[in-house]
């Protein structure tokens, strides 16, 4: 089943191409977006999370078109994702940060949180219960510090928080930026097996993985997409796409 399709999707920045008629399909599964340094991985997720409007092309999601939507229209219709460079509040909580996921879900108004604060607060409750069983499945531990500030967590737990942030509220769609990047090899493990634990748990999410870490790649993903200097140049299995020529030249020439 498709969960999203772009046609020919396209960003000029000024005389810059960075991304360049890209046609691009997720059904339920992990794909892996690769391609050398500035070749429009994550500009791609930027348009497919709303934060860019593209040049021209489509982005169909769920059957859906959902080209010129903002990041708040296409997060509610459950497309959720992670940054490349960490994008927590420092100064507040674990578990504010993680409700801060939620934000958009909420019903409370303003106006039932001043006269009805037993709705609000009931809703509120609710939503920490939520946020507590996405941190117990993805690491039991990170419970404990829930309520230590950012800046005391270590940075494997920043991602996971990040990671978990985007996922309580059930998206369809999961869109991860080098969720390793920073790591040492061991974390980085421990970050493979929290990822595949997102889908044991879940398995109605699909999941595009930007990731410079080929090992990585080749140990999560169902396929992968390659892209160069803006352009689609190959998919498929990552086992097939690392001996095309292209491929090859691609990579070596960055
Ligand atoms: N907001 C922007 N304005 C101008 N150029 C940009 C902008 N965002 C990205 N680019 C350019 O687009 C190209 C692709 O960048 P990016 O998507 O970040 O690459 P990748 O994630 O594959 O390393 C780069 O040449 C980059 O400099
Ligand atoms: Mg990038």
């Amino acid at each position: 089943m498709e969960v999203l399709r772009t046609e020919a999707l396209t960003i000029n920045f000024g005389g810059l191409k960075a991304v360049d008629g890209v046609d691009f399909t997720i059904g339920d599964e992990i794909v892996g977006l690769i391609g050398p340094n500035g070749s429009g991985k994550t500009t791609f997720l930027n348009l497919v999370s709303g934060i860019y409007q593209p040049t021209s092309g489509k982005i169909i999601f769920q059957q859906e078109d959902i080209t010129g939507a903002g990041p708040d229209i296409i997060r509610s219709k459950g497309i959720a994702r992670t940054f490349q460079t960490n994008r927590l509040c420092l100064n507040l909580s674990v578990i504010d940060n993680m409700l801060l996921g939620l934000y958009s879900q909420q019903k409370t108004t303003w106006w039932q949180a001043i006269f009805q604060p037993a709705y609000c607060r009931a809703e509120i409750k609710a939503s920490i219960e939520k946020c507590f069983q996405v941190l117990a499945h993805f690491n039991a531990e990170l419970i404990k510090k829930c309520y230590d500030p950012i800046t005391t967590i270590p940075l494997i737990d920043r991602r996971r928080i990040e990671i978990a942030r985007a996922i309580v509220g059930e998206p369809r769609l999961l869109l991860l930026d080098e969720p390793t990047a920073g790591l040492n090899a061991e974390e980085t493990i421990q970050m493979i097996r929290d990822i595949g634990k997102i889908r044991e748990s879940n398995r109605q999410i699909s999941i595009i993985i930007i990731e410079h870490d080929m090992s990585v790649i080749a140990r999560i993903t169902d396929r992968v997409v390659v892209l160069n200097a803006g352009k689609k140049i190959a998919e498929g299995l990552f086992s097939e796409v690392s001996k095309d020529e292209q491929v090859r030249t691609a990579y070596l020439g960055g």
